[in-house]
């Protein structure tokens, strides 16, 4: 069931159509459906039954308070990577005992503060961080749980940016030098050992980087067992693709079954950190056409949405399809759909196929659930555009859009700059 689908020749977010939401919320806008949040988010969890588990939504994919609350509310927990995304899941009600810390660069004020919260474990990764975890657990009379999230040197296929788990990035630890970290973790006053973890990378297509990321870490786990070292939660990241042209990902259920059939019968605690798989899909962003124009051997549309509310086509030469809210009969169009940025690379496609749209009319740029809002930026002192997510026939506006005060909070001209 697709709630983004067209009905007749408009486009609706389930029982709403778009473009009703653009004339009352302004374009551009980012739009959630609740029913396909929902319904990801319980496919992905149902795909584990029979394990003790925990699904914990990595937060930057969409840290809107709305989608986390919605995820909070459905037995889910949360994996961060900031203070800012601890304080925003704490605001959408998450108890800490459902957070996991990730992130190679935790700050000592963001340690202090997942210290005073109290949070399910912290994913280390590096020797230094976690002697420092354990000085500022040791100073605030805290305990630190914590996991070591373990490179497994695997080749997860994504675009490069998105792979963390081999050798050569930075993230994790080798699993030789997790062993050494484990055996200096156990000496350590203030923490204590209670997972392993790893996160290979995303938009990921395949089960197999999973399947073999998993056999290192149960071979890790056996080999500290005969260390006297009892692993609790194995914590596998997130990292599951979603389609966005003409990708095809193993479903959630079919991703699951190895890890199931692998974990069966074990004490271990799963937890899962899926961001794009459960949100991708369940986003778009809404843009309305400012211009047409033709150049020599080109035709672009100039939509109001540009890259700094959409980075992912510029960064990662990354697909989103782009479909009109209302449909013509007009034959489609070869066009670079492009924003109002000053620059080249301010581009939602190149050379798309796409409905000869026009002036004042809307597009939908699809799958942007994920990195969409959260990767977007004031660039050109454009405002951050709205969120808005829909439920059956209603709208609610989740973020309003910015306006001008809000660009400049918090600036300040200095006395010897003043007239
Ligand atoms: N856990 C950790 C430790 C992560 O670093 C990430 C994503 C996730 C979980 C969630 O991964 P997912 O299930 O969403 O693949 N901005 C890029 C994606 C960067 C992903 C960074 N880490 C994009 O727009 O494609």
């Amino acid at each position: 069931m697709h709630h983004f689908i067209y009905r007749k020749n408009e486009l609706y977010c389930e029982d709403v159509p778009i473009r009703v939401i653009a004339e009352n919320v302004g374009t551009p806008f980012y739009l959630y459906s609740h029913a396909t949040l929902k319904r990801h988010f319980l496919i992905f969890d149902e795909a584990f039954e029979g394990l003790k588990r925990l699904i914990c939504f990595s937060a930057k994919a969409n840290t809107n308070l709305a989608v986390l609350k919605l995820f909070e509310s459905l037995g889910g927990g949360l994996d961060i990577v900031s203070g800012g995304e601890l304080y925003r899941g704490l605001k959408a009600g998450f108890s800490p005992d459902r957070i996991v810390y990730s992130g190679v660069g935790k700050r000592v004020d963001e340690i202090d503060y997942a210290l005073d919260t109290g949070i399910l474990m912290f994913n280390i990764e590096s020797l230094e961080e976690l002697e420092l975890i354990d000085k500022r657990a040791g100073l605030l009379k805290r305990r630190a749980p914590v996991a070591i999230r373990i490179n497994p040197d695997v080749d997860p296929k994504t675009h490069p940016y998105i792979s963390t788990g081999l050798e050569k990035s930075k993230f994790g630890i080798n699993t030789e030098t997790a062993i050494e970290g484990y055996k200096v973790a156990n000496k350590l006053e203030n923490i204590d050992i209670v997972g392993i973890d790893c996160h290979i990378g995303s938009q990921i297509t395949e089960a197999k980087p999973f399947e073999e990321a998993l056999e290192s870490l149960k071979n890790l786990i056996n080999e500290l067992k005969q260390l006297g070292i009892e692993i609790q939660y194995l914590d596998m990241g997130g990292g599951l693709g979603i389609t966005y042209d003409d990708e095809s990902p193993p479903h959630p259920r079919e991703y699951a079954k190895a890890i199931v059939k692998s974990l069966e019968g074990t004490h271990l605690y799963l937890i899962l950190e899926p961001g794009r798989v459960i949100v991708g899909n369940a986003g778009i962003l809404v843009t309305r056409v400012l211009f047409r124009k033709s150049g020599k051997n080109k035709e672009f549309v100039i939509a109001d949405a540009g890259m700094n509310d959409l980075m992912r086509p510029t960064l990662y030469n990354a697909f989103h399809a782009i479909k009109p809210v209302v449909t013509t009969e007009d034959p489609p169009i070869m066009a670079d759909v492009v924003g109002p940025i000053c620059e080249t690379g301010d581009f939602l496609a190149v050379e798309r196929k796409i409905s000869d749209v026009k002036q004042g009319d809307l597009l939908a740029v699809m799958s942007a659930g994920a990195y969409g809002f959260t990767m977007s930026s004031n660039y050109c002192s454009r405002p951050r555009v709205a969120e808005v997510m829909v439920k059956d026939d209603r709208f609610y506006v989740v973020k309003d859009r910015q306006n001008y005060e809000d660009l400049v909070a918090g600036e300040s001209i200095p006395p010897f700059l003043e007239d």
